[in-house]
């Protein structure tokens, strides 16, 4: 059996959930979605909460309804997932990466300045691994100027910020979660936009359902007639109430699965640090959850420890492949040495709620094996 780098921890809590969805008979979008977003707002402090689909439908939707559009350009770190720089494609808008603070993996702040252009209409930020970006610190680069702050906290959900959960309070235009089966809280696929506006909130929720007056939902809970006029362009991208049921479960159970990571991670640290070869990251786990635990090794030894353990039945591996060397994304001839330096020695090694204490300690004396 292999030591996977991440798994989802669901069982008979989501399973009897989704029992209850299907002995109500709706299974789109409906009651369980509604109650999901209300506890999601009581959790981050939102003021608006819209669950959808994924969070690759979060970033693109934020973007949209934000008014990202063609010939606008969109600052984003290249060490991030390829939803990112996707989402901005598909508003027609161009991704210019940015390269990134070596300690915190985020993007850094001050190489945004000379990317800033008269085409600049926002910046999306991702919270690497659970740290959370230094939005204060993206704003006083942006100044006065009209440029729109995306969170993708995707990698975040549960991290603390001054004693509060991460939401929408910070000077951030929009701040999206994913929960797909790996991240923190999974509805088995799934995503949330949390915005302040009321306005931006009505329309988020017009245009993830096929830009509908109202949907059939809405009329049903609200005891009104159907109106289904289309009123705007509009996306598929609502969460049903089978994901939303995954999600609530998740929710009751969220308390013991952030303590399970920040528990493994501070026992990595412990064991990793007698290694000399291997450099950690130092992370306050009393704030952040960890989503992914990153190591660095010295380059020539960093794929070769990948198939070592892979021969050893431990998933290992580099998230993320840099999005500005992908030549989807179009190489834009800048170099990005932070990023690209750290793309060739870090790896991602198993951390999830459910490994136990000895998988760690195995994987451990499998990284000290290779290097003896
Ligand atoms: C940083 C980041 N952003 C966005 C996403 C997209 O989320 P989803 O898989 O729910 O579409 C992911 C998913 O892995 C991610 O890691």
């Amino acid at each position: 059996m292999h030591i996977l780098m991440s798994k989802p921890s669901v069982g008979k809590a989501e399973l009897s959930m989704i029992a209850e969805v299907f002995k109500s008979g709706w299974l789109g979008e409906g009651h369980i979605t509604e109650l999901f977003e209300k506890q999601l707002e009581k959790l981050t402090g939102a003021p608006h909460v819209i669950a959808v689909n994924t969070g690759t439908s979060a970033l693109h939707l934020a973007l949209y309804s934000l008014g990202i559009s063609s010939g606008d350009e969109v600052i984003l770190p290249s060490m991030t997932f390829v939803s990112d720089p996707m989402a901005v494609i598909m508003c027609g808008a161009r991704p210019v990466f940015c390269d990134i603070d070596p300690e915190t993996l985020n993007i850094d702040p001050r190489k945004i300045k000379p990317l800033l252009t008269s085409r600049t209409r926002a910046i999306m930020p991702t919270d690497f691994a659970g740290v959370p970006v230094d939005i204060p610190a993206i704003r006083r680069v942006i100044g006065k100027r009209d440029i729109k702050i995306i969170r993708d906290a995707s990698h975040s959900f549960g991290s603390l910020i001054q004693g509060r959960h991460i939401g929408v309070w910070l000077g951030e235009d929009a701040t999206c979660f994913s929960f797909d089966p790996i991240k923190n809280l999974t509805c088995g696929e799934g995503g949330a936009i949390l915005v302040q506006d009321e306005k931006l909130a009505a329309n988020l929720r017009c245009q993830k359902m096929l830009g509908m007056k109202r949907t059939t939902w809405q009329s049903l809970s609200k005891k009104t007639v159907e109106d289904r006029r289309v009123v705007q362009q509009g996306f598929r991208y609502h969460m049903s109430n089978i994901n939303a049921a995954i999600g609530l479960a998740q929710l009751r159970q969220f308390k013991r699965f952030a303590a399970r990571r920040r528990k493994l991670a501070k026992l990595y640290d412990q064991l990793l640090s007698k290694n000399s070869q291997v450099k950690i990251f130092k992370r306050d786990y009393d704030t952040i959850i960890p989503f992914m635990y990153i190591i660095r090794v010295k380059p020539e030894h960093r794929d070769d420890l990948i198939a070592y353990l892979a021969q050893n039945s431990i998933h290992a591996g580099l998230r993320y492949y840099p999005c500005h060397l992908q030549k989807f994304f179009g190489h834009q001839g800048r170099r990005l040495p932070v990023t690209e330096q750290l793309a060739r020695e870090m790896l991602s090694i198993p951390l999830f709620p459910g490994l136990t204490e000895k998988q760690v300690r195995f994987v451990v004396s499998k990284i000290q094996a290779f290097f003896d």
